[in-house]
């Protein structure tokens, strides 16, 4: 056995993760390296037997890490590293509490993100699931005038709900599509990512009233949890198509899936739900009008690689005492 090894700081990895990522640590040299080696997620009793000890974690979002595994992993936990920009499986206030730092992934997967946002608002608006359906199954009878019609870009007026990095990217890509305006809502004016497209800031009340496609593209936070309700959706023209990429957590299921049955809105296109998997048998699922996708926004090969390498080096510095690339300042 090699006991130089004994002393290196031991890291647990939930997951296995792109090659990119595992390169970086396994060729540090800097730690000790268990690892739950599964497609699947690791069992939370596992989980919490597995963190005793450790000094660093490299989690993906589908770890709730609380206070349960924080105190199951003792005081040697430095730092936790998340595979994901969204950390709202991370408790900020108890790794506060015990002086842990946590590392994740912005920037890197902005523009496969924005690129898969515009695919299903297109799927969507445009009823793409629907005709491949109808092709497939005869309903494609005679070219008629008014079947398969939908909504489309030109002339249309685009509301982003939180203007980050990615809700930037999406206009970016949906502005030479011909949208006439661009209106934004977020906890205040944001004029840094407004100004190069340019989007007007607005109430929430006003977004929904102008909007002809509402795109989500804000954190998961007590704020935003359920801010996509029944108010929001009887506000919203009739005609109008609602994009969620963000997390499930920020709609209301039961009034998205109402909102769809009454025509309250024309359609929605989700790649996030609450819970995830949604079982089958969900309702939302039974619907025509709603294109729902199993969390795949960032799901290009180039870009989860680059998520594994960036939490990978993330955490690699933490457990040195550096500054990591990405961190988020608690
Ligand atoms: C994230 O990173 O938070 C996404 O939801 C998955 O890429």
């Amino acid at each position: 056995p090699n006991t130089a090894g004994k002393q290196l700081p031991r890291i647990y990895v939930t997951r296995r993760i792109p090659p990119d990522g595992m390169k970086i640590l396994s060729q540090s040299g800097l730690c000790n390296i268990e690892q739950w080696d599964s497609d699947e997620p690791v069992p939370r009793s596992e989980l919490l037997e597995k963190v005793a000890g450790i000094r660093g974690l490299y989690c993906l979002l589908t770890e709730k890490i609380d206070a349960e595994v924080l105190d199951a992993a003792g005081p040697s936990l430095q730092v936790v590293s998340t595979m994901s920009v969204g950390y709202d499986h991370v408790s900020l206030e108890e790794l506060k509490k015990r002086g842990i730092r946590l590392g994740y992934t912005p920037d890197v997967l902005t523009e496969a993100v924005a690129e898969l946002t515009v695919a299903l608002l297109l799927a969507t608006s445009r009823r793409l699931l629907e005709a491949v359906d109808e092709a497939k199954n005869g309903g494609w009878g005679t070219w008629k005038p008014l079947w398969m019609c939908g909504y489309g870009l030109t002339d249309s007026t685009v509301g982003i709900l939180g203007l980050g990095r990615i809700g930037a990217a999406v206009m970016a890509r949906l502005k030479p599509f011909g949208v006439k305006r661009f209106l934004y809502a977020d906890t205040g004016p944001r004029p840094d990512m407004a100004t190069k497209i340019p989007a007007e800031f607005v109430p929430l009340e006003e977004l929904a009233r102008h909007s002809d496609f509402i795109v989500v593209c804000c954190a998961l936070t007590p704020e935003t949890q359920g801010i996509c309700g029944n108010r929001l959706f009887s506000l919203m023209k009739d005609t109008a198509i609602f994009i969620n990429t963000s997390r499930g957590g920020v709609v209301n299921q039961e009034d998205l899936y109402q909102a769809l049955v009454n025509g309250q809105i024309a359609a929605a296109g989700l790649d996030v739900t609450e819970p995830e998997p949604l079982p089958t048998d969900h309702p939302l699922l039974k619907l025509k009008n709603c294109v729902i996708l199993p969390h795949i926004a960032s799901a290009t090969v180039a870009t989860r690689n680059a998520m594994a390498a960036l939490a990978a080096s993330n955490l690699l510095a933490g457990l040195q005492g550096k500054a990591m690339g990405k961190e988020v300042p608690l």
